[in-house]
């Protein structure tokens, strides 16, 4: 099985999808927007529909029977909203609940393939760090994807799982002080390691770019799993021949499993207030 659940089934018979149908996107909360925020900029006439489970987050600190039940129940909700494509833009469910990919009728990726494809051809001197929940760094996803496209390249990882909270909680500023801090204890031992390429394989992490660079030194390059991921979905859309064919702006809806407020404020710093995000709750159960 693709690790990623990177495969297309968008040509599968008896699937219901058109090119004037939205892309969906989720997530365990607010890591995902990454992801829509790069679909936005190279699909400007695509309509997106986003789910963010925000009552059930994090994930990454979750058994897999858990992750995997949760990542079932968000897709149904992205399926009754008539998507042409989901992407699972959330590192853990990527790492933990791959296969799923495989039952769905319309083509499906997660963010592992992509990142891991991007940070091959990023490194050269063959040392890649990965950054994820605690999760994907026991599934070993990366690893296994990265050394599957080169056997030579090393990897170092490291967990990370104070970051999604202080993302989910807004501690996002470059000089916040304590998310610095807790980036600098994180990520010695990659800087030690000598690593020249630095995957964010979770999708939150991409919010606090600015801090990890500044506490892995300006010659690491980032790899953005939402932005990577956003590029290969649209690549995928393009080849099944599923992008939208209408001339007006693509339209947004966000969707959440809690209080909207949270979300909004993210959102708001994230995506700008020129894009309209306000979300409705949902009750994800139901799915
Ligand atoms: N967005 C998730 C990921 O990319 C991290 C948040 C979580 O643990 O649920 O792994």
């Amino acid at each position: 099985a693709d690790p990623a659940g990177g495969q297309a089934y968008g040509k599968r018979s008896g699937c219901v999808m058109a090119s004037n149908h939205p892309i969906g996107v989720f997530d365990s909360g607010v890591g995902g927007l990454t992801a829509v925020k790069e679909l936005r900029a190279l699909l400007p006439h695509e309509d997106i529909v986003y789910f963010g489970d925000t009552s059930r987050a994090p994930y990454g600190n979750r058994s897999r029977d858990t992750i995997l039940r949760y990542a079932r129940q968000d897709v149904n909700f992205l399926l009754s909203q008539k998507v042409k494509m989901i992407i699972a833009a959330c590192g853990t469910v990527s790492s933990v609940a791959a296969s799923m990919g495989q039952s769905l009728p319309v083509p499906f990726t997660g963010v592992v393939t992509p990142t891991c494809r991007a940070a091959v051809k990023a490194t050269k001197n063959k040392r890649i760090g990965v950054i994820a929940t605690a999760a994907t760094i026991d599934s070993g996803s990366y690893r296994k994807e990265l050394n599957a496209l080169h056997p030579e390249i090393q990897v170092f990882e490291q967990p990370c799982p104070l970051f999604v909270p202080l993302v989910e909680n807004a501690f996002i500023d470059p000089g916040d002080q304590v998310t610095n801090l807790v980036a600098q204890r994180y990520l010695s031992g990659l800087r030690g390691a000598g690593v020249d390429t630095l995957i964010l394989g979770c999708t939150h992490y991409p919010i606090i770019s600015a801090i990890i660079s500044k506490a892995m030194g300006d010659q690491v390059t980032l790899i953005d799993s939402g932005r990577e991921t956003a590029v290969y979905a649209a690549r995928l859309l393009k080849d099944q021949q599923l992008l939208a064919s209408g001339g007006q702006e693509g339209r947004n809806a966000f969707y959440v499993s809690d209080s909207v407020d949270g979300f909004n404020q993210i959102a708001d710093i994230f995506l700008g207030r020129e894009m309209n995000h306000s979300a409705c709750r949902i009750n994800i159960e139901e799915y």
